[in-house]
């Protein structure tokens, strides 16, 4: 498994818009091989300037959005109308800017119970591969909603479970490392200072071949593994002279 893409810039609206900026590049480039491109979006903060980005003009008018589906690769279990629904986030930053079909738009249902509502979603996702995934990581370590140490985060054969967090709300629907191992490509965005050392420890574990943080365990069996990360959250790792670092 080739070693993940690190691109190191120099601060966080520059990792948001080089994060954009490369799926906009993979989300055309799966339209034109397969006819398709099948998004995940991730949860939390970090994301949403990446999501401005992408509802720009110049970049989303050479999408072809009608060929493009989207998923969640995790969501909490609150109304669609909270202000902790990873739904609303991308649906104010992205998805209300684009034409895209409401039938191409596949939310977790986190207004059903969780066992329920992963149950329906693993459904809706069926057994095709996402394209692309876009992931955060916390400053545990973890990433969509598999935590460290829960048993959600172990390996198994679903592709989509329900979790609980250590933090509100801690009733959440997560892909599991599975539906991650199957994608095409995965893509993290993680910027700040506080997620500079797990950071280092995440690429420390993956160095070793060791992976234990549910990001660092995070490998899409096509070797498509790029982190964006501004300068506060890479910090802590060595410099790397194959690295793409925009000045
Ligand atoms: C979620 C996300 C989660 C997020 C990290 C980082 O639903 O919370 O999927 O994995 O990416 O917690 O969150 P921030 O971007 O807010 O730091």
């Amino acid at each position: 498994m080739p070693a993940p893409t690190v691109h190191r810039l120099p601060n966080a609206p520059a990792a948001a818009r080089a994060a954009a900026e490369h799926m906009a590049g993979r989300i055309r480039g799966d339209i034109a091989r397969q006819g398709r491109c099948r998004l995940a979006l991730a949860g939390g903060s970090t994301p949403r300037p990446v999501y401005e980005r992408l509802a720009a003009p110049d970049l989303t008018r050479r999408i072809d959005w009608a060929r493009t589906e989207i998923f969640w690769g995790d969501e909490r279990s609150v109304p669609l109308d909270h202000p902790d629904s990873n739904y609303r986030m991308a649906e104010d930053a992205l998805l209300k800017h684009l034409p895209v079909p409401p039938a191409g738009i596949h939310r977790i249902r986190s207004e059903l119970p969780a066992l329920e509502a992963a149950e329906d979603y693993e459904r809706v996702l069926g057994d095709l591969p996402l394209d692309l995934v876009l992931l955060g990581m916390g400053d545990d370590g973890h990433t969509a909603s598999l935590f460290p140490g829960r048993p959600e985060a172990a390996e198994g054969s679903r592709r989509v479970v329900a979790a609980e967090a250590p933090a509100p709300p801690h009733v959440r629907v997560t892909l599991t490392l599975r539906a991650l191992a199957e994608a095409g490509a995965v893509c993290f965005i993680v910027t700040g200072r506080s997620k500079a050392a797990r950071v280092a420890e995440v690429f420390c574990e993956i160095a070793a071949g060791s992976p234990r943080l549910p990001a660092a365990r995070v490998r899409p069996g096509s070797g498509e593994l790029d982190w964006f990360l501004d300068a506060d959250a890479a910090r802590n790792l060595p410099p790397n002279p194959e690295e793409r670092s925009v000045p």
